[in-house]
């Protein structure tokens, strides 16, 4: 199938010649094998492995999940049944600040099992790279413990771990009533320490009514820039609160939600570089009704990624296959577009250029499905899971008992 946008090819008979950790060529079966020496090519290459027909995909990348967190909120969800909203559950006292309670209470042991468990479920969906957010320890001690336990992630399974500080999540019991108080722990001592042990790669904060203002995030993006850090940014999920602008004012790796986004907002992330993260798993989990502007992110050239959000109070949702499904049904985009939103355009928003495209010089992270077409891998909810990864030119090993 020809197609003018590059790394969106797809290639009939492909085939991908990888050394190391490296893709080396990529195309067609008899034009990667022309890069060998005929009569060595079979000396050269040591393993040759047969995808059986299958869609062999770059290895997926979820760029926006919460997977490190203890508890449920299961009594939430009732009570969201009941009428309660996500925003009024949290003035409550619930939503986030519950899950923190159970953060801080969880060794990192017992941390670092419950979030092995559910990554390894996504890596068997074909994910090679994951995005993990801190924000539910506020303070230094857990904040650093669940940046300790994602980064511990990578070490544990077939992952590349981005790690996110994102001490701007909520507003912590300790300090209702002062919030500015505590972005000034998050910016004075937080950040620099976080920063000093290089346990972020990025920085984000929930720019929003129940969470913090536009002045605090401005605040915390200033000090993150002064360390190096880049940002990103929970932005116009429950309200249009110019967050999108405000991500680009600070060149922000991503603008994350977006429901209530505008078109300056959005021509503003154009201008800026900033990739518009979608996350269909907390729209559909909290029912809402405002879709994300996807239209003007076509017309104005921003690049959408999807992710699942993964996290026990907006999007209990572990499949970023179900996620490509939801971005095709709830917010309108094409299969196509779907996959390059957990491929070329996640890359980008993790501020990544070796991955997310089939090309020579690329990771060799892989992911092969039982697919003929890119609706055939959006299309069914749940049903399968990849059936070959490959991370950093190493086949991994799937274990069905965790696959979804
Ligand atoms: O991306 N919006 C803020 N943060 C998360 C929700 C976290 C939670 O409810 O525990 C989100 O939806
Ligand atoms: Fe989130």
């Amino acid at each position: 199938m020809s197609d003018p946008v590059p790394g969106q090819q797809i290639i009939n008979d492909g085939a991908v010649l990888t050394d190391g950790d490296r893709i080396v060529a990529v195309g067609e079966r008899n034009s990667v094998l022309s890069n060998l020496i005929p009569a060595k090519a079979d000396q050269l290459i040591q393993e040759s492995v047969d995808c059986g027909g299958g869609l062999l995909l770059p290895g997926l990348i979820d760029c926006h999940t919460h997977l490190v967190f203890a508890g449920d909120r299961a009594r939430e969800f009732e009570q969201r049944l009941e009428g309660l909203s996500y925003e009024e559950i949290s003035r409550r006292g619930g939503g986030i600040r519950s899950t923190v309670a159970a953060t801080r209470q969880s060794s990192e042991e017992t941390l670092r099992l419950a979030a092995y468990e559910r990554a390894a479920r996504m890596c068997a969906n074909g994910v090679t790279t994951l995005e993990i957010k801190s924000g539910y320890g506020l303070n230094l001690d857990d904040e650093q413990k669940m940046l300790l336990v994602a980064q511990s992630l990578q070490d544990l399974l077939p992952v590349s771990v981005h790690s996110t500080f994102l001490g701007a999540h909520a507003i912590p019991e300790e300090f209702l009533g002062s919030s500015d108080d505590y972005v000034d722990l998050v910016c004075e001592e937080m950040l620099p320490s976080v920063a000093a042990q290089k346990i972020a790669n990025s920085v984000d904060a929930f720019c929003e009514t129940i969470a913090f203002s536009n002045a605090q995030i401005r605040k915390v993006f200033e000090k993150a820039r002064s360390l190096s850090l880049p940002v990103r940014l929970h932005a116009d999920q429950l309200t249009n609160s110019g967050g999108a602008a405000l991500a680009a004012e600070f060149h922000a790796l991503s603008a994350d939600h977006l429901e209530y986004a505008d078109e300056a907002g959005i021509r503003a992330l154009a201008q800026s570089g900033t990739v518009a993260v979608l996350l269909p798993g907390a729209f559909y989990f909290l029912n809402e009704r405002q879709c994300p502007p996807v239209e003007l992110c076509r017309e104005h050239g921003v690049p959408i990624a999807l992710a699942t959000d993964y996290n026990p109070g907006s999007s209990p949702v572990e499949s970023l296959l179900f996620v490509l499904n939801m971005g095709c049904v709830l917010f309108g985009m094409t299969p196509r577009e779907a996959v390059a939103g957990v491929t070329i355009h996640a890359a980008k928003a993790l501020g990544y250029a070796d991955r997310g495209v089939l090309a020579a010089g690329m990771r060799a992270d892989f992911a092969v499905f039982d697919a003929e077409t890119l609706a055939h891998l959006c299309y069914p909810i749940g049903a399968r899971p990849a059936q070959k990864v490959v991370q950093a030119g190493c086949q991994t090993q799937l274990h069905p008992h965790v696959s979804v």
